[in-house]
């Protein structure tokens, strides 16, 4: 279905062209004075330069034409020259009955999909996921749904870090600690055993401790770095070992990002790019990209018209080893070789932005993507504190993912336990989806890039912008749904038009839906979905308090609310589906 603001303009812009003037000033926005119009047009006074005559005569010029049109209830010249527009009840009645019979609640998807990596998550192997790496999920999954929602053949890619020094120490550290394992013979033949020589919790113990020695030992981290650089060379036993740390980390790590209801179409890595460093070198080589600087290999990136410094990109260190900048490197080959996307959009913490840059000029100017694979960085801005401080933990160490869960989980629970309406029954369920949907929302409702403060009260509170808001509204409607169906009404399935100002008000927001849509996936927005179902929420529980549902006594009334509320369940739980939230039945 056409978005509703696009046939207004359309209808509007035409006049502007019957009338003489240039269409491009019909342009129709939804009006910022709901109180005197439901959409209007500005365009006549920008047009009145162009031609020298009064704004307020073009306007009813325009005017004319408009009122030939039977979807207009009413329309008015309003101050110097604005356009003010109603819609006829009967046009947003049958948009809304569309809208209901459709399966995408009425939203075109794009006749042309276009195949999109994205790369976010991004996980590292050995190292517990800490709250940096939630942002990314949250952000990632969300923005996911909503490209694979307007049609888009859509890959998201966790990207684990597992090809660092992060494995070099934890190869090194093992060794100090059983030396006689066959990971560490050269000449070891045999078969490596099946079964990792740790769990996932000494894993957790063994890289700490192993970092912390190589910060203050230059031995041990020199151990480390060798270890990383042969293990890249592809030694057998530190394979197999790195094998191992994968296998236990990534089974833990699956959980957890199960756990946040964040899924992964492919669970590749750093290293899957390793097979094609060889290639890519020589690439560079034979095409004269490359110079070395100081032992390393690297490729000039700096452009004449730069106002700051770009330092070269490093392909390679003096002992061969890959750097963060070679794996990503790499792994743009590795995409353009299995997947030919047309764009790869990476979800990464802002402070990353130098290094992409450097990737994605290093790719363009040697020729490694076209012009037509588009590298797109949303870096996002940092989860803080209330001192505005990255958050921690009260000791002020790293906070862990599943441990922040844990709180929000059990400030929602003891939420739900002071409510006495709310029922018991499967709260600890319950308890997760709304704390989830806390997390989720407090994340989401802010611009991607912005810094944001991680406040707890603010964000499980069930009411005002969060998340449990907009969940108790969708259960509200659940309720009122069972409420109709145990006293088993046989409804039509058709939405009457609006009784009163304020359901016609809950008819407009409804027909906003794949505008908001557009406007997400454009600027890769999630935010504005929130800004949208908040809004909704808000209008259908001033409708909710003002009009009594279920013992209405005109039954094609009943039936008509019942089908509007259902279609307004259907937009809050679309769109929470599209920022990764379930609604629980009850809460
Ligand atoms: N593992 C990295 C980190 O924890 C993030 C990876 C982001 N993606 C990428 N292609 N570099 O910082």
């Amino acid at each position: 279905m056409k978005m509703l603001i696009k046939k207004i303009s359309e209808i509007v812009e035409s006049a502007f062209e019957k009338s003489g003037y240039d269409k491009k000033y019909g342009v129709v926005t939804t009006s910022n004075r709901p109180d005197l119009c439901q959409f209007q047009c500005n365009g006549a006074l920008p047009s009145a330069k162009q031609y020298r005559r009064a704004p307020k005569q073009i306007a009813q010029d325009v005017l004319e034409w408009l009122e030939k049109h039977d979807i207009f209830e009413e329309v008015r010249i309003a101050g110097p020259g604005f356009i003010n527009i109603n819609i006829k009840d009967n046009f947003l009645k049958k948009y809304l009955n569309e809208m209901y019979d459709s399966d995408n609640l009425g939203y075109d998807t794009d006749p042309h999909p276009q195949t999109i990596i994205i790369d976010y998550g991004g996980a590292n192997v050995a190292k517990p996921l800490h709250v940096g790496h939630l942002r990314s999920a949250i952000i990632g999954e969300s923005i996911k749904r909503i490209c694979k929602f307007v049609g888009h053949n859509v890959i998201g890619d966790v990207h684990l870090g597992d090809w660092g020094l992060q494995i070099g120490m934890v190869i090194s550290e093992l060794k100090r600690r059983k030396p006689e394992l066959p990971y560490f013979d050269e000449d070891f033949q045999g078969e490596y055993p099946n079964k990792a020589p740790f769990t996932i919790d000494e894993l957790a113990e063994i890289y700490p401790t192993a970092s912390k020695l190589a910060k203050s030992n230059k031995i041990a981290m020199d151990e480390a770095k060798l270890a990383t650089a042969e293990l890249q060379k592809g030694r057998n036993g530190y394979i197999a070992l790195w094998r191992q740390i994968l296998n236990v980390s990534v089974n833990d790590l699956k959980k957890n990002y199960s756990n946040l209801n964040v899924e992964f179409d492919l669970w590749n890595g750093e290293s899957d790019g390793q097979k094609y460093v060889d290639t890519i070198v020589n690439y560079l080589k034979e095409n004269n990209h490359t110079s070395t600087s100081e032992g390393l290999l690297v490729v000039d990136i700096s452009k004449e018209t730069d106002t700051y410094t770009i330092p070269p990109f490093i392909v390679l260190k003096s002992n061969g080893a890959a750097l963060y900048s070679t794996t990503d490197l790499a792994t743009i080959w590795e995409r353009i070789e299995e997947y030919n996307p047309d764009q790869i959009i990476y979800v990464v913490d802002k402070r990353q932005s130098l290094h992409f840059e450097q990737v994605f000029r290093c790719a363009r100017k040697t020729s490694i993507t076209g012009e037509d694979l588009k590298l797109d960085f949303i870096g996002f801005g940092t989860m803080n504190g209330k001192d505005g401080k990255p958050f921690k933990t009260r000791e002020g160490g790293v906070m862990r993912l599943q441990d922040l869960i844990k709180i929000i989980k059990d400030a929602v629970y003891d939420k739900l336990k002071e409510n006495d309406s709310i029922s018991t029954y499967k709260i600890d369920e319950i308890a997760r989806k709304v704390g989830l949907s806390a997390l989720k929302y407090g994340d989401l409702s802010n611009q991607i890039t912005k810094d944001y403060v991680f406040d707890i009260d603010r964000f499980s509170s069930f009411e005002g912008n969060t998340g449990p808001y907009i969940l108790y509204t969708v259960v509200r409607i659940k309720s009122i749904l069972r409420k109709i169906n145990n006293e088993n009404f046989q409804y039509s399935n058709k939405i009457e038009a609006p009784h009163s100002d304020i359901e016609r008000n809950l008819f407009l927001k409804l027909t906003k839906f794949n505008e908001v849509i557009n406007q997400s996936f454009e600027n890769k927005a999630p935010n504005k979905i929130c800004d949208y179902i908040y809004d909704l929420s808000n209008t259908f529980n001033r409708f909710y308090h003002e009009t009594k549902i279920i013992t209405e006594e005109n039954l094609t009334k009943k039936s008509s609310w019942i089908n509007l509320i259902i279609l307004t369940m259907k937009v809050l739980e679309t769109s929470l589906d599209l920022l990764g939230i379930k609604a629980p039945e009850r809460m």
